[in-house]
């Protein structure tokens, strides 16, 4: 077991009805005057809004909305959030929504609190981020995992690129989790979320030669339930449990419980990020999409590691381990297909030329400058094969 830090500061506030106590929350983290963020609206059909802001009154709390929020948030409207916050005075960013809502919220609070920088200048780290707004969330969709996450994801539309930063300033102070919040998700979205929360701990897990059997058991746990209860929502949205189930599993997948005393590789994840910059396709399926072609390119080299994802998450019989490992990403396979999820660039929905299929590699090497995977190094050329 490698050195680490485990880190998880956020309150959760998790179960039915929890939305109610939106206000007592923010005003517990020092928000008296909130930037509600929220996207294209279903948080406006479903009446959460409306309970949400209720709960804010009820506390005494002044509040001003800043809807618009598309998946794969963009930097522009970031910026333009950034600008609402300092007019209104905000002292607190509350995300209600999704992982976009709240990678933007995330994005909003650090700009607000740094007037006259450029919001893309931090993200790039080319001014070092050192103070930030409190940032709350009201997650309505198990699936990045931001809402515990030190991560935040936007696009830069003038660049072309879809970028994380990692910063403790990204974990959020208070989450409220409602499983009944998901019942509105259609099934694409469902899938999605699925597909990222089995990412977020399978990218911590093919990491060989390191010894962590907590750490191992804790994710091979998680996967083994958000892979069944996937399965039951799918056929009934409204099965509280499983609803339940899975969106705790999208906020410990995510908030580095998985990665203790092995670390994260994330590679999948820069495969994802490049077609989602390029093509704007949701962010679990594009993950989805590559992930089985990644698997068969890399698993030799970690050939223990995969052969015990096969019989410990997918009950693989087999005895000898590259049976046990092919078996395992074949099974990884089929599920993403079961839940109606693409398996190739073809079912994304997307057919680059040749020339693109290379931009989308050096975008997701950074132009080559760097190799991906802890596994071996690949660099843009590999990565071309996977694509
Ligand atoms: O915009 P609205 O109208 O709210 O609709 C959203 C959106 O269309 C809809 N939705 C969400 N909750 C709903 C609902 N529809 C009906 N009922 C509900 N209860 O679902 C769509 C997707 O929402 P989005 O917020 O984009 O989903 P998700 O949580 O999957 O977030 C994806 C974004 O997070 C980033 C991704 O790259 C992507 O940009 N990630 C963020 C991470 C982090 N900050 O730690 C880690 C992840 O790896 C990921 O990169
Ligand atoms: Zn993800």
């Amino acid at each position: 077991m490698q050195n680490f830090i485990q880190y998880t500061p956020t309150e959760v506030v998790f179960g039915k009805g929890t939305e109610a106590l939106t206000g007592a929350e923010a005003v517990k983290w020092g928000g008296r005057r909130v930037l509600i963020v929220f996207g294209g609206g279903s948080v406006v059909r479903s009446g959460l809004l409306k309970r949400v802001e209720d709960s804010l009154e009820q506390a005494g709390v002044a509040y001003e909305e800043f809807g618009g929020v598309k998946p794969n948030p963009r930097l522009s409207h970031a910026e333009e959030g950034v600008k609402r916050a300092v007019e209104f005075g905000a002292d607190m960013i509350l995300a209600v929504g999704g992982g976009s809502s709240i990678d933007t919220a995330k994005g909003i609070a650090h700009g607000a609190a740094n007037p006259g920088v450029k919001l893309w200048d931090i993200w790039t780290k080319k001014v070092p981020l050192e103070r930030s707004l409190p940032i709350g969330a009201v997650l309505t969709i198990a699936a990045a995992g931001s809402e515990m996450s030190d991560s935040a994801v936007l696009t830069n539309e003038e660049t072309g690129k879809k970028a994380g930063i990692n910063t403790d300033f990204n974990r959020v102070k208070f989450a409220v989790m409602n499983p009944e919040l998901t019942y509105t998700l259609p099934e694409y979205q469902l899938a999605c979320g699925v597909t990222d929360i089995m990412m977020h701990t399978m990218e911590r897990y093919f990491i060989p030669g390191i010894k962590c059997q907590l750490t191992d058991e804790i994710a091979e746990g998680l996967l083994r339930t958000v892979i069944e209860n996937g399965r039951i929502v799918l056929k009934n949205k409204q099965d509280y449990d499983a609803q339940a189930e899975i969106m705790w599993c999208s906020s410990l997948s995510h908030n580095n419980l998985t990665e203790a005393g092995r670390g994260k590789d994330f590679s999948v994840h820069k495969l994802g990020h490049a077609l989602s910059a390029k093509y704007d396709v949701a962010h679990g399926a594009s993950l989805a999409a590559v992930w089985g072609s990644w698997a068969k390119y890399v698993y030799g080299g970690a050939l223990e590691r995969f052969a015990k994802f096969g019989r410990k998450v997918w009950g693989v019989q087999a005895e000898d381990d590259q049976t046990a490992a092919l078996e395992g990403i074949e099974a990884t396979v089929e599920y993403f297909h079961a839940i109606g999820m693409p398996v190739s660039l073809k079912e994304l929905g997307v057919a680059p030329s040749p020339a693109e299929l290379k931009a989308l590699a050096l975008d997701a090497t950074m132009n080559d400058s760097v190799k991906l995977t802890r596994i071996r190094p690949l660099g843009a050329k590999e990565i071309l094969e996977i694509f």
